[in-house]
């Protein structure tokens, strides 16, 4: 299989040199990309920035803002079997994007924000015969919206997991299928989650790939 992952935060920019991002440190996504690489298959990588080292043998495509990961995940998918986006996107930035430096005036200032592109959307909405796995991150009702991003975003399966996960070495997670039940469960070390992930990937989601 080839399996196009994403992983890591974006960056918004207020200006040339400011932005707005997150604390994901991409450690669940890039133990994605090692698990399938273990397991023999092509990993494409598209990350947001992140003080990690792509596992040996990845296709690695580095961006920084969500409009870059987007053009990167249409541009990747079409020539992949699936998905899997772990990736933590900044869902608002800036209206506008200051060319130079905001400069202090001694006055309170107000951002606008908008909404980003949906990643995991967009290529789900085009999915057309490849398996798309998409991760949710949530405090409360967490199978209520699990399920909910799952059909918003036409997911095959999410992964549940708990806001303890951001920044932590291990992960407790539950794969949601689309109606709403736990599939599978795991937790242990971020690597050892990743590779029940592509164990499971491999038995029931494995296929011919469209043409
Ligand atoms: N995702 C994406 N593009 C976005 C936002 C999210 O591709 N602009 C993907 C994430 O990589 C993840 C899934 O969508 O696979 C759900 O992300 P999550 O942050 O849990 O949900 P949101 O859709 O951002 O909703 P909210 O933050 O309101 O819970």
């Amino acid at each position: 299989m080839r399996i196009l992952i994403t992983a890591g935060p974006t960056r918004e920019y207020l200006d040339d040199v400011r932005y707005i991002s997150n604390a994901s440190s991409g450690r669940m996504g890039y133990a994605i990309a090692a698990a399938i690489r273990e397991s023999g298959h092509e990993a494409v990588l598209v990350s947001g920035p992140v003080d990690l080292a792509a596992p040996t043998g990845c296709e690695l495509h580095p961006v920084e803002t969500t409009a870059d990961m987007r053009d990167a995940c249409v541009k990747l998918f079409p020539d992949c079997d699936g998905v899997i986006a772990a990736a933590a996107v900044c869902d608002y930035k800036p209206r506008s994007r200051i060319v130079g430096k905001i400069a202090k005036t001694g006055d309170p200032i107000a951002i606008e924000m908008i909404e980003t592109d949906d990643v995991l959307a967009e290529i789900g909405g085009g999915k057309d015969g490849r398996w798309v796995v998409g991760f949710a991150l949530e405090a409360e009702n967490p199978r209520e919206n699990a399920l909910q991003k799952l059909r918003a975003k036409n997911c095959d399966y999410i992964v549940l997991n708990s806001p303890e996960a951001i920044g932590s070495d291990s992960n407790s997670v539950e794969l949601i299928d689309a109606t709403g039940s736990a599939a599978a469960t795991w937790s242990g070390s971020k690597q050892e989650v990743a590779r029940a992930l592509i164990q499971w990937i491999e038995t029931h989601l494995a296929g011919e790939r469209p043409v």
